[in-house]
């Protein structure tokens, strides 16, 4: 018990010391890590996101220069309007980065899907349960069998996670939050913990109405649903050039966009723009860096999905390195080349794969190479980008790398 309190009190100095210079007011200090008073004045956002726009009580998607997703081999579908509450898109946000949810309130989803690495790790798999810090220097724990994806535009994913056991954002969430090798947490855990924070308390009555007396794990998932689907990327040099204006790419770039949609390298095919991803299985015959992976085959036991993946989206690409489900692959250079040489048929991939027929050697030269990858750099824009709350109503550290974070957004 006493070292209990004195674990405590030290712990809240700490926090206090911290929180202070961020956010001096929302701070008091208690015996636990887990209570943080809300300020009588703490509203969460009204305001909707960058990239969406108010209708009526809501927030909608701003489509600058998309005028239809039919247009450009698009998916042959008017434009989803979903409709989010702002406000219970930035209590999402909250939790997004509040470690409290998991079991040994160490992990947030955006130590594996953080803004300084476009919504993912920059890991070639991704690190779980009992890991040290984020990113690429997040170390011991449990190593994942993949890569994280970005997060970007998920609001369109017909399918989740690299071979598709997930059909919606709200299926998803449960995969992260409750396997043990990832958050190891329960809903048990996250109601109890959240009900016992008067400032969640404050932050789910304004999010979803003075009705809602208890927080239940299913409105947290609600919550982070809404805030990952205002993740949106649609502002790229790509979307300008396509909305008309000629100057947004240069000679090469478009160079480049027309080996991409090219019968030869037949890129378009799998990652049709706007999306960047027809949304569907395909094999390519990426290899596994340790136990083989037979991906979409494992949930639906069909052999011809052997090895097959749901198709990437290509927005934000250079900012994801390193590539593919198994992270296998460096650099845009490593994957174009890997396709050059006819995909996992040029590079050894088991011969029981049933490769996609799109996928073959295409000989392209050192100069349609160069321009496919800065084409690929036309899919950046990173104007939506969440702000990293200073801090989390559970008290506990947020991850944030400053350094990092300005090292690669400058670039
Ligand atoms: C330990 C790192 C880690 C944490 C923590 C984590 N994720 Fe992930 N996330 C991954 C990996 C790895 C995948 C891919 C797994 C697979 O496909 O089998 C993934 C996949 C996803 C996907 C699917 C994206 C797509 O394009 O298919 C979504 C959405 C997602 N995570 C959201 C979350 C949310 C929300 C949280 C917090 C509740 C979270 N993640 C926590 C590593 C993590
Ligand atoms: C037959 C469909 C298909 C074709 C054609 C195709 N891809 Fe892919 N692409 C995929 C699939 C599926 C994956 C994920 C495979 C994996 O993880 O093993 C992928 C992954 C990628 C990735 C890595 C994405 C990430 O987030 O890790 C890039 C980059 C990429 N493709 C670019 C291209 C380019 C450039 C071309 C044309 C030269 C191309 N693709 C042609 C289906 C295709």
């Amino acid at each position: 018990m006493k070292s209990h309190f004195c674990f405590g009190f030290f712990a809240s100095l700490i926090l206090f010391c911290y929180c202070s210079k961020v956010e001096s007011k929302i701070i008091q200090e208690t015996s636990a890590f887990e209570v943080v008073v809300p300020p009588s004045d703490f509203f969460l956002s009204s305001i909707c996101p960058s990239g969406w726009k108010k209708q009526n009580q809501f927030c909608v998607i701003d489509y600058k220069y998309i005028v239809s997703l039919e247009k450009n081999g698009g998916l042959g579908q008017p434009l989803p309007m979903p409709k989010l509450d702002p406000r219970v898109i930035d209590l999402g946000r909250y939790l997004f980065f509040d470690p409290i949810l998991s079991g040994d309130k160490q992990l947030s989803c955006a130590h594996c899907h953080h803004p300084a690495y476009s919504l993912s790790d920059g890991r070639k798999q991704s690190i779980g349960n009992g890991g040290i810090g984020y990113g690429p220097n997040r170390k011991d724990g449990v190593t994942l069998k993949r890569s994280a994806p970005s997060l970007w535009n998920v609001v369109y994913m017909k399918n989740l996670f690299w071979d598709g056991r997930a059909s919606s954002l709200e299926d998803q969430a449960e995969g992260p939050l409750y396997s043990p090798e990832e958050m190891g947490s329960s809903q048990e855990i996250i109601e109890s913990r959240l009900n016992a924070l008067p400032f969640y308390q404050k932050m789910f009555r304004q999010a979803y109405g003075v009705k809602e007396k208890k927080i239940t794990a299913a409105l947290v998932i609600d919550a982070i649903s809404s805030f990952e689907r205002s993740l949106v990327s649609f502002s790229s040099r790509f979307d300008k050039w396509s909305a008309g204006d000629k100057k947004a790419m240069s000679s090469e770039e478009l160079l480049g966009y027309n080996v991409f949609r090219s019968f030869v390298a037949r890129c378009a095919e799998c990652h049709p723009p706007p999306m960047f991803t027809n949304n569907v299985f395909a094999t390519i015959g990426t290899l596994d860096s340790g136990e083989r992976d037979y991906g979409r085959e494992s949930i639906t036991g069909q052999e011809l999905l052997r090895g097959s993946f749901r198709v990437p989206t290509l927005r934000n690409i250079t900012k994801t390195a390193p590539y593919m489900h198994s992270g296998n692959l460096e650099t845009l250079e490593e994957v174009i080349n890997f396709y050059n040489e006819g995909g996992g048929r040029g590079n050894g991939a088991s011969n029981d794969l049933r490769i996609h027929w799109h996928v073959r050697k295409m000989d392209l030269s050192e100069k349609e190479i160069k321009s496919l990858i800065s084409f690929l750099g036309t899919l950046n824009d990173e104007t939506n980008m969440p702000k990293i709350p200073k801090f989390v109503p559970s008290g506990l550290p947020v991850a944030i790398e400053f350094e990092s974070y300005h090292h690669r957004s400058s670039k």
